[in-house]
């Protein structure tokens, strides 16, 4: 580490790993001419690290017992989705980073949230780094949150930021985007890893100080990390992706790490003329153009935070002219696809070497968990056999290498879901039918193998 005030260091541009002289290949995450010379600061004694500036002595222990409880003031962004995905609302002094794709709605999420805040009283600062005032205007006027009196100010050094967050005290402030700012304690260019994570830090010391909430929005890099990879994720008390397809409405926010809530919790939008506007019934969005009596399409019940979701999962198998067929999987981990793939062949006898297999989840949703795979495998079968799957038929359950289908969890969840969307039937795995309540117009059936399922489906 660093020992002398004003020295180098030389920082990996992708892991922050820190080294005293220039390397080839970075130690930390043996990335090849990632490391790039930067300015470091003074370092500052051990004992301050973690003590918000301004406060010089050492923190003294306190009993547990007499520590405040509950001391989070929340406060709700009036868009209740986010809410949700933020554990209940912005709390005092939190901060929050949103990671996207550009031109996924960053921007307007945060302005629609601050639209809403700054009319329910509290102070809002937008430093624009980005976009000129001119085009923020621009914004607010189409989301109609030009009078909410939000404070707009174009600037770019964290320290100006911090200077004017003194003078001001806002209740939050929101930086668009961080990857703009830059902080004097550093040589580098702007949005290198040293200068992101200096601005942050500098902008996270300020917002636990003076309890302004801060939302610093950051682009994601073609690795889907966001720059500076993960150097900002530890940093900061909540880490919140938007996603989507940029070619659909549809945008999930997602939140990966939540210091104050739940994590794994979404929030569905749509984005129109006016903004985004959140979406209540999820599943009917996700199945708007599910085309009718089409083979490849099957429609898995999924859960999304605490939330059921029905989304179509769409296969094509098509003959490739390829020495190595092509296996695409979007929205769906291609690991799991190759493997769910391999057992088709060896266990269905399902000839696909010479095939190409392209899937999908419609609607621009990421499925993770392996209760896709019942209708992954569906839909696959579906498309080989070119027969479609009945309309009314939802599945889940996780496949395992010899064919077998096991137990998911939260089947009640995910039959009620089916239910409430119209479907009359769930294919589910056998493992989960014991014990489940009776549903009044929902028929179930429980599969313990994927000759079964086939079968059950007429996929054979
Ligand atoms: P933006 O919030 O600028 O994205 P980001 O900050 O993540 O880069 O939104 C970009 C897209 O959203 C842009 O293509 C225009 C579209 N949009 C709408 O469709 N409706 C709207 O009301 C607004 C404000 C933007
Ligand atoms: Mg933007």
């Amino acid at each position: 580490m660093v020992d002398k005030a004003r020295r180098t260091a030389f920082v990996c541009q992708q892991c922050g790993q820190n080294a005293p002289r220039w390397l080839g290949q970075c130690p930390g995450c043996e990335a090849w001419g990632t490391l790039v010379e930067e300015a470091v600061q003074e370092v500052r004694p051990r004992t301050s690290r973690h003590v918000a500036p301004g406060a010089a002595a050492a923190a003294a222990p306190t009993p547990l017992a007499s520590v405040a409880s509950g001391a989070s003031i929340r406060r709700s962004t009036g868009i209740g989705e986010l809410d949700r995905v933020l554990g209940g609302g912005l709390v005092q002094g939190s901060v929050i980073l949103l990671g996207g794709d550009p031109g996924i709605g960053k921007s307007t999420l945060t302005l629609q949230a601050c639209s809403a805040l700054a009319r329910s009283g509290v102070g809002v600062l937008y430093v624009a780094g980005e976009e000129s005032p001119e085009q923020v205007r621009l914004r607010a006027d189409r989301l109609g949150a030009t009078d909410a009196g939000i404070l707009v100010l174009p600037e770019t050094s964290a320290e100006a930021v911090v200077e004017q967050l003194a003078a001001l005290r806002p209740g939050l402030v929101v930086v668009d985007s961080i990857q703009t700012l830059h902080t004097q304690a550093l040589a580098s260019a702007p949005g290198s890893v040293g200068q992101v994570r200096e601005s942050a830090a500098l902008l996270t010391a300020h917002a636990k100080a003076s309890g302004t909430a801060c939302v610093l929005i950051g682009h994601v890099t073609k690795e889907g990390s966001i720059a500076g990879p993960r150097v900002l994720e530890h940093l900061v008390d909540t880490v919140l992706y938007f996603e989507g397809d940029g070619a659909h409405a549809l945008r999930v926010l997602r939140a990966v790490k939540n210091r104050f809530g739940s994590t794994n919790e979404v929030g569905v939008f749509e984005m129109g003329e006016g903004g985004l506007a959140e979406v209540e019934n999820a599943s009917a969005a996700f199945l708007a153009e599910r085309p009718v009596g089409a083979p490849g399409s099957a429609v898995l019940a999924t859960i999304e935070g605490s939330r059921p979701v029905l989304v179509e999962i769409q296969a094509l198998v098509s003959r490739s002219g390829l020495a190595m067929p092509r296996r695409t999987a979007i929205g769906l981990d291609p690991g799991r696809v190759a493997l769910l793939i391999a057992v088709l062949e060896k266990r269905c006898r399902m000839q696909l070497y010479d095939q190409d297999v392209f899937l999908n989840v419609a609607g621009g949703l990421r499925v993770d968990e392996p209760a896709a795979d019942l209708a992954v495998v569906t839909a696959v079968a579906s498309s080989v056999r070119a027969r479609p799957v009945p309309q009314d038929v939802v599945l889940w359950g996780e496949v395992g290498l010899t064919g077998e289908v096991r137990s998911v969890a939260r089947a009640e969840t995910r039959i009620k879901e089916a239910a409430r969307q119209g479907f009359t039937r769930c294919v589910l795995p056998a493992g989960n039918v014991r014990g489940l309540p009776r549903l009044e117009g929902v028929q179930v059936r429980g599969v313990a193998a994927l000759d079964q399922l086939f079968e059950l489906l007429e996929l054979v």
